[in-house]
């Protein structure tokens, strides 16, 4: 009969330990499954996942409903994605890491939303997201920088939904903290993509010049030799409203033209005036 020393016996019992703990893991995994890591590098930004809570959050601020179309960009392990997609929207997400990509698939399988749950490896800034009603994001502040002629682009009335991150002189629409479950990055931003309306309109009666900065318009309206100052001019999306003389206008802006109605009566129309 072989005798086997103590010390080999001892070595294969360690070695037996090593082989049923990890084999006990990548059956808990999944076999050879890819762990994502917390601070991981990413192509310009690393992962960190928001927390679900400010996700749910962020989604609220969005008013994502299954009429949307979400897109989140550099998607991480898809939970924004996924969430989006559990609400009726359908969503795509735009992330850099292969392995994160297929990740995320993985987890959209597992609840059950993979028809409209989709990713694609892709940098987010060579990426097409002019059809999303709603952008979700967490990224960096001069990553948001980067991308603001692009987001400022988009469909007057997307929803534009930050993770701590703020878009410069751009000020937000809106703003959310949670404190539940969540210990750090726990402030979303929401900006409304404004519709353009800077220059010179023409009213049946009269001219309206506009000076826009982001959602917050300024200028004058003038008739005949009347020249008001128009006040408290917003933009959301594409209603405009703002004070002249006294009276509430208030409207949609459709391309170039606008209308709507006037709080002392009547309505109003104008059309951009040629240069
Ligand atoms: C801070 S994490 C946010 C993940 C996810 N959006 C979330 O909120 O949980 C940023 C993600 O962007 C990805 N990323 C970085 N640079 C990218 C790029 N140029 N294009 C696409 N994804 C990128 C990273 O791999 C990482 O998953």
């Amino acid at each position: 009969m072989t005798t086997v020393s103590p010390a080999r016996r001892h070595s294969l019992i360690l070695w037996l330990v090593l082989f049923i703990t990890s084999a006990c893991a990548q059956a808990q995994s999944g076999k050879g499954e890819f762990q994502p890591q917390v601070g991981q590098e990413g192509k310009d930004v690393i992962w960190v996942p928001t927390p679900q809570s400010l996700v749910d959050r962020m989604l609220d601020m969005g008013k994502v409903t299954s009429r949307d179309y979400v897109i989140d960009l550099g998607s991480g392990d898809g939970r924004t994605v996924i969430t989006a997609a559990k609400r009726g929207a359908r969503a795509l997400g735009i992330e850099y890491n292969p392995d994160m990509v297929e990740l995320s698939r993985r987890n959209a399988a597992k609840e059950g939303v993979s028809d409209r749950a989709n990713f694609v490896k892709a940098d987010l800034f060579e990426s097409d997201f002019s059809q999303a009603t709603v952008i979700t994001m967490f990224l960096l502040p001069d990553i948001n920088l980067k991308l603001r002629p692009k987001l400022l682009n988009l469909k007057p009335g997307t929803r534009v939904v930050s993770n701590s991150f703020t878009m410069g002189d751009w000020a937000e629409d809106d703003s959310v903290s949670v404190k539940d479950g969540c210990m750090s990055y726990c402030t979303a931003y929401l900006w409304i993509v404004p519709a353009k309306v800077d220059g010179a309109w023409q009213l049946a009666d009269g001219t309206l010049n506009l000076k826009q900065t982001y959602q917050v318009i300024s200028g004058s309206l003038r008739r005949g030799n009347n020249t008001i100052q128009i006040a408290n001019g917003k933009l959301h999306g594409d209603q405009i409203m703002f004070n002249a003389g006294g009276a509430l206008y208030t409207g949609r802006v459709d391309g170039n033209g606008m209308e709507g109605s006037v709080s002392t009566g009547g309505n109003w129309k104008a059309t951009r005036a040629a240069k």
